[in-house]
């Protein structure tokens, strides 16, 4: 019955990860999969996080019941404000948000349902863009054409800002969507600039592009949650567009596994809202019924204590700070080494991710050194240390001269 199915590709983020695993050498460094490691190469457990989950852990009144379809209240408020920095009631009326299964269920929700409601038909993506956006729109919006705006500018390793606008001003159609990475730009490190995101409203509103966010990584790229959602709060503040948020909570709390994330629709009145929810609710109850519990508490107790969630933030700036001092590390130990090109993109970069510039070959050729990173040339950055840090930069220089 299953014999006509062609084999799907794996996950290139996932399947480096298991290679790497496999991979029987003593030195060896994995700058693969966007997660946090701390400096002895180990996963972190937020101090913030521990201690509430022993809190948790000790309260006899903690169950575990279902949550409601739309997810824990008390979560999905706080990550609403936390993303849109303690809405007034006027916005909140507009605002519909719901539990998700991370970012990526979230991204997969406002897919599915934008394809049943909006019915665009095309999406603007980053080029290049984090891989899964592909896959989830080709699975939850069949009927939207995905299309790649300009992101990337290969020469420079910066931004090809005009490129993209260019694009978007020529071919973008009035009810397309434009997926937009709220910071730290997966897989590439590289935001506009405030001066650039305007710009890029502008066109939303005068092409009457659909804006939906993937935020993913707020406080990573400059270690302060405000100044992280300031894309999202400037597009909204605007009150003129109508947008999504996909908000996940994997990196800035240290949570991956526990799949903790939210959906956001910013309407234009509260009674559109209401009906979004409603089929959003709908979606939700037919794709999981009810979101898990456990990482969302951890979350929502933090950031309804005022206390909590000011260490929490000291967490969040030990992480940021940690791949800066990395991106610096790396950057010193090329030049040191005269390793011919200009690296200083890597510390220009941030967030996770360094797109380094290395060739499909040479990233090859990095994993004959036992050093892992995607074949697009993206590093992530957590992964270094003081320990191996000099080992990667000699084996970049190695593989760049050769
Ligand atoms: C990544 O890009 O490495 C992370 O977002 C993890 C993932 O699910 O791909």
């Amino acid at each position: 019955l299953f014999n006509h199915l062609d084999t799907m590709p794996g996950d290139p983020i996932f399947g480096l990860m298991s290679l790497y695993a496999k991979d029987p050498a003593e030195e060896k460094a994995s700058l693969t999969i966007g997660v946090y490691r701390d400096e002895q190469g180990k996963p972190w457990v937020l101090p913030t996080v521990r201690k509430v989950e022993k809190m948790i852990a000790e309260d006899v009144a903690t169950n575990h019941e279902y949550l409601p379809m739309e997810g824990l209240h008390a979560f999905v408020e706080s990550a609403r404000d936390l993303l849109f920095g303690n809405p007034s009631p006027a916005l909140t009326s507009r605002i519909g948000s719901l539990q998700t299964i991370s970012g990526t269920g979230a991204v997969h929700l406002g897919a599915r349902f934008l394809n049943d409601s909006l019915q665009p038909k095309r999406i603007w993506v980053s080029d290049p863009t984090w891989g899964n956006h592909h896959a989830i729109f080709d699975i939850a919006a069949p009927a939207v054409e995905q299309k790649m705006y300009p992101y990337y500018d290969a020469a420079t390793c910066s931004l090809n800002f005009s490129g993209m606008m260019e694009t978007l001003e020529e071919q973008a159609q009035p009810g397309d969507v434009i997926l937009l990475h709220a910071c730290a730009h997966n897989p590439t490190g590289i935001d506009p600039t405030k001066e650039q995101w305007k710009l890029i409203a502008d066109l939303c509103e005068r092409k009457h592009l659909f804006p939906f966010f993937d935020s993913a990584y707020q406080g990573f790229a400059s270690g302060d949650v405000d100044e992280d959602a300031w894309a999202v709060r400037h597009f909204v503040d605007r009150g003129t567009l109508e947008l999504v948020v996909a908000q996940s909570f994997s990196k800035n709390f240290g949570l991956y596994g526990q799949r903790v994330g939210a959906f956001h629709i910013v309407t234009a009145d509260e009674q559109a809202r209401d009906k979004a929810l409603s089929h959003l609710i709908y979606l939700q109850r037919a794709e999981i019924s009810n979101p898990p519990v456990y990482g969302a508490r951890i979350v929502a107790f933090i950031l309804q204590n005022a206390e909590l969630k000011a260490e929490w933030e000291q967490d969040l700036l030990i992480m940021s700070g940690r791949i800066k001092t990395m991106r610096a590390a790396l950057f010193g130990a090329l030049q040191e080494l005269k390793t011919p090109g200009n690296w200083q993109h890597i510390v220009d970069q941030n967030g996770m991710f360094s797109y380094t510039g290395l060739s499909e070959k040479q990233v090859l050729a990095l994993r004959k050194e036992h050093i892992y990173l995607l074949t697009s040339g993206r590093a992530s950055i957590s992964g270094l240390n003081r320990d191996n840090v000099k080992m990667v930069a000699k084996a970049i220089d190695k593989v760049v001269r050769a």
